[in-house]
């Protein structure tokens, strides 16, 4: 019998047998460890985040305009030779956003020239018929592909890169262009932007978590001086830069432009994650907005689309909105409104030319016969 075995039994009272061994205690101190990291992990996100910039703390103290309207008018016009506005179509899906994008720029008297690029490979002639029926004209591009074949690129994204063509237009003679995204929507005239004396402006972006208002600029809406010799530097760049592939062409563009960036006011891009993220700072934007980016809701896209490429047809497109209307809690249904307004009147104006429309290809020309 060892000498352990032979005293086991004997025990002396005050001894409590639940008395924690070392290891116990090892044990509590990391629990209280975890709670005590939870707990400011808690506190930082609530007070941190709560209070992190003037934006969040907003009051509408300023009631000026963002542009003197005298002086705008006495600027010089958008000259379509010179100046263009242009957006892109990657999926059939986003052709009726385009087709009231255009309509949008027509009701606000926009005179710049605007061009639609697309991948001549992916979109079909119908797709091409809608998103050119109000005013942009067909510009095909070559896709200019993400570097290390996508590798940690979001598939969204896989396209995106091809944006930068916009750069390219120099040789055609266009000086100052504006990218819209297909997602965007215009309410007033932004002309103004085109007198930039400036090589690159856009709009911070916003993010509905803790990020919230952010430094770097959202690539929905640019203001650019095109030059073949900047698109030339950039693609030489965007595969040995250091930047998150995962938001490919707008984190290249961001580190590329990050000090150089001219930021303009919220009103070039509405985002409507401002509008979730505090709706005191939407309320403002929204009396001045030029152009709305319908990121978090797309009014146009099928409800449960998570592929981005199935078509919603026009004679379905309003129903299609109605039943968008109780996303985020029926907080953006102002917004849908202003959007279904559009696009009824561009349907209205454009009646023949959608028609037409109807009689075209659904489906993308195959490799072969391109
Ligand atoms: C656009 O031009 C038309 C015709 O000149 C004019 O009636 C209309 O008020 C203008 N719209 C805007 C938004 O300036």
């Amino acid at each position: 019998m060892s000498y352990f075995s032979r005293y086991r039994d004997y025990t002396p009272l005050w001894s409590d047998t639940s008395k924690p061994t070392p290891r116990r205690y090892v044990f509590i101190a990391l629990a209280l460890l975890a709670a005590s990291a939870a707990l400011n992990i808690v506190l930082y996100n609530k007070l941190s985040h709560r209070w992190q910039v003037p934006l969040d703390n907003y009051q509408e103290i300023n009631v000026q305009p963002i542009v003197d309207p005298k002086l705008a008018d006495s600027m010089s016009h958008p000259n379509p030779q010179e100046n263009a506005i242009v957006t892109s179509l990657y999926t059939d899906s986003y052709a009726t956003a385009i087709a009231t994008l255009g309509h949008s720029l027509n009701r606000v008297n926009t005179t710049a020239s605007r061009l639609l690029f697309y991948l001549p490979e992916k979109i079909s002639p119908r797709a091409l018929c809608i998103a050119t029926s109000t005013g942009f004209v067909p510009h095909p591009i070559s896709r200019i592909p993400p570097p290390r074949g996508g590798k940690g690129v979001f598939w969204k994204f896989m396209d995106q890169y091809s944006k930068l063509n916009i750069w390219t237009l120099s040789d055609s003679g266009i000086k100052a262009a504006v990218y819209l995204d297909a997602d965007t929507l215009v309410l007033r005239n932004f002309d103004e932007l085109f007198s930039l004396p400036y090589n690159f402006a856009a709009v911070p972006d916003v993010y509905v978590d803790g990020q919230g208002w952010s430094l770097s600029f959202n690539a929905g809406v640019l203001y650019l001086r095109p030059s073949r010799a900047v698109f030339e530097d950039m693609l030489s760049k965007i595969a040995t830069a250091s930047y998150n592939m995962h938001e490919a062409e707008q984190s290249f563009l961001n580190h590329y432009y990050g000090a150089e960036a001219l930021r303009l006011p919220y009103a070039y891009n509405a985002n409507l994650a401002i509008k979730s993220r505090k709706p005191e700072v939407w309320a403002d934007v929204k009396r001045e907005a030029r152009i709305v980016h319908y990121t978090l809701v797309k009014p146009f896209l099928e409800e449960e689309d998570n592929s981005g490429k199935k078509v919603v047809e026009m004679r379905r497109m309003e129903s299609n909105v109605q039943s968008k209307m109780g996303q985020y809690g029926g907080l953006f249904q102002e917004e849908m409104q202003d959007w279904v307004e559009v696009w009824r009147d561009t349907r209205r104006t454009f009646a023949d030319a959608l028609l037409e429309c109807g009689s075209h290809s659904a489906t993308p020309p195959s490799p072969d016969s391109s």
